[in-house]
């Protein structure tokens, strides 16, 4: 298929999607809003006086979100991109990655957090082995973070795309959690293979 026609393919698919109509009707950034809020839902992770960092943050849904129920806590985003201020929401931007933008977030918070979400991903190659193999390194990358930040009762999500790297996340994962969910909300379009890991209690905890 040329690129015209999936692009026009995508937006027929967006027009149709409820979620996405749903989003503009309630003022969310983007229909991933609704990914959030179902593992919210389901596993019961977030409170008004959470200290929670959002990965991968752009355009900013799941910041929002969040901004709704954590009213004493502290939020802190960052991205590549840059995002339109949300008030309460403390942004950078950048690469995560990067360790001084680590240490950024660490100085942020002043203690440990509870909560880890990335909803990061790599820009689409096209290539969905590759994408899976590079947005997984990041989901690593975040559970790494994680590991040393949170509390021993935090959580971690993170989005990640199965393939040959998914069972890596996995065992990494059952490292350092007791108890390990992989879930996908409604919200998630059926044909991608996105996934979110849900990781809860650290099993050695770093003071
Ligand atoms: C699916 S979008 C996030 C959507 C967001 N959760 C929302 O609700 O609006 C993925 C984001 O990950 C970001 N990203 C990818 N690699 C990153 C990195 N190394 N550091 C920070 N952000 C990154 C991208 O710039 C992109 O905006």
């Amino acid at each position: 298929m040329n690129k015209s026609r999936i692009s026009k393919n995508w937006i027929r698919k967006q027009h149709k999607d409820v979620f996405v109509r749903k989003s503009k009707v309630f003022g969310y950034r983007s229909r991933a809003i609704y990914k959030i809020e179902e593992i919210n839902n389901k596993f019961r992770i977030f409170n008004n006086n959470s200290f929670v960092v959002d990965l991968g943050a752009a355009p900013g849904s799941w910041s929002q979100y969040l901004k709704k129920i954590i009213t004493k806590g502290k939020i802190l985003s960052i991205d590549l991109k840059e995002i339109e201020k949300i008030d309460g929401v403390h942004f950078l931007q950048g690469d995560f990655t990067d360790i001084k933008n680590q240490e950024k977030i660490r100085e942020y918070f002043g203690k440990k957090l509870d909560v880890v979400i990335s909803d990061m991903a790599v820009n689409t190659t096209g290539n969905k082995e590759l994408d899976s193999m590079l947005t997984g390194e990041l989901c690593i990358e975040a559970m790494n973070f994680a590991k040393k930040l949170l509390k021993p009762n935090g959580f971690f999500i993170s989005k990640f795309f199965m393939g040959s790297i998914s069972k890596e996340i996995i065992t990494i994962a059952k490292k350092n959690f007791q108890v390990i969910n992989i879930f996908k909300p409604k919200a998630s379009r059926s044909y991608s293979k996105e996934n979110f890991i849900i990781g809860k209690f650290l099993k050695k905890y770093d003071k």
